[in-house]
């Protein structure tokens, strides 16, 4: 049996629509009928710079899943066919997100149902964004912030604030539902005002304009908002410029900066101020992040069945074949507060 799938055949070629056979699953490994695949921005750079080492060629993209568990290899007790399923791919023809079919470990923390009111596509918003927000913020320090690592439900910051820079971003947008989730008051984001219902309905108390305000001044605006120190600053915008600098100026002295940057800099005052910064690369199929994503994948359905944690916005492309046209957006600025996301059985 075929399907149809996009493959980069060798590193910064162009994607090719092809016909390939349908991955079988191997003994604990499950075969997804994919029907939502989220894009992230790693995936233009990737096809554009092939920027992760060690991703062997040919190879497919796409690293949030949602879709339907299709069949189950020797061992598998957890899942059967027809569960409705939601996890984080990996770069490889038998497990990339962009195809009709791919496979996914059930011992690898990452997969678990989807809550019965989530849609396939919201469902694919989650994985890779989710965990680039709640791994520094809440993973055991040094890994992160160490605010919450077992998703405590008597954890609770009343009365204090927190800042998030780019809050409109897919991984700004959890970053500020999990300051809400930990009970903070104060809850400042700096994103564009055309965002700020969408971001107050998520848990953000209050906007600073990016179109307004430069990201230079951003310590004086939050200063007009609050009084009270910013011991907790999420920085999920890194590559604009001066962003790193705004959040790690903003951080009271003593304060824990979470950032969405797998090399985040390390200012030469942060051991005399006792400011911390924390780095991730979203993935917990790998060390440090094993153990936390255990616990993560634990509580994420839940979270999200509860509505604690609400999937992004959507932005809907046609099929496999929009694909290529679509991740250059990531570099323009041609993403505004949704997730892209694609269903590969809409492919003609
Ligand atoms: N370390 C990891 O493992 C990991 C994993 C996933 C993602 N990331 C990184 O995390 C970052 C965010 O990813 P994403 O998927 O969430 O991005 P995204 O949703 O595609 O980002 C688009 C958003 O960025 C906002 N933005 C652009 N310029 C801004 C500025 N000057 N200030 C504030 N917001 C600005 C835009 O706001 P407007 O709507 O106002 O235009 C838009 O809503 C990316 O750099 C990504 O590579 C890292």
């Amino acid at each position: 049996m075929s399907q149809k799938a996009l493959v980069l055949e060798k590193p910064k070629s162009p994607f090719v629509l092809s016909s390939i056979p349908i991955p079988k699953p191997g003994a604990g490994e499950v075969q997804v009928k994919v029907l939502a695949c989220g894009l992230n921005p790693v995936d233009t750079a990737v096809q554009a710079r092939d920027i992760i080492p060690n991703v062997k060629y040919p190879t497919i993209l796409g690293l949030d899943v949602a879709g339907d568990v299709e069949e189950v290899g020797e061992g598998v007790e957890e899942y059967v066919k027809g569960d409705r399923v939601f996890f984080s791919a990996d770069y490889s023809m038998a497990h990339g997100g962009l195809q009709q079919y791919t496979l996914k470990s059930v011992s690898d923390p990452d997969i678990g149902k989807i809550p019965p009111h989530i849609s396939y596509n919201e469902a694919a918003t989650i994985p890779l964004t989710f965990a680039t927000a709640v791994i520094p913020l809440l993973s055991v320090n040094p890994i992160g912030a160490g605010l919450n690592p077992t998703f405590d439900s008597k954890v609770n910051f009343d009365g204090e604030a927190a800042l998030v820079i780019g809050g409109g971003t897919s991984v700004g947008q959890f970053a500020i539902q999990i300051y809400k989730y930990l009970g903070f008051s104060t809850i400042i984001t700096y994103a564009s005002l055309k965002h700020s219902d969408y971001l107050k309905s998520l848990g953000a108390t209050h906007v600073i304009d990016r179109t307004q305000v430069s990201i230079s001044t951003l310590f004086d605006s939050v200063k007009t908002i609050t009084s009270l120190p910013i011991k907790n600053v999420y920085v999920a915008s890194i590559m604009v410029e001066g962003a790193m600098e705004a959040g790690y100026a903003c951080l009271a002295h003593g304060g824990q900066m979470a950032t969405a940057s797998p090399a985040p800099p390390k200012p030469d005052d942060a051991e005399a101020t006792g400011r911390k910064i924390y780095g991730v690369f979203a993935s917990v199929n790998i060390e440090p992040n094993k153990e936390f994503g255990k616990e993560l994948w634990k509580n994420l359905p839940r979270l999200v069945k509860e509505g604690i944690i609400k999937p992004n916005r959507i932005e809907m492309l046609t099929g496999l074949t929009a694909v290529p046209d679509a991740l250059p957006r990531f570099m323009n600025g041609g993403v505004s507060g949704v997730k892209l996301i694609v269903n590969p059985q809409d492919t003609v």
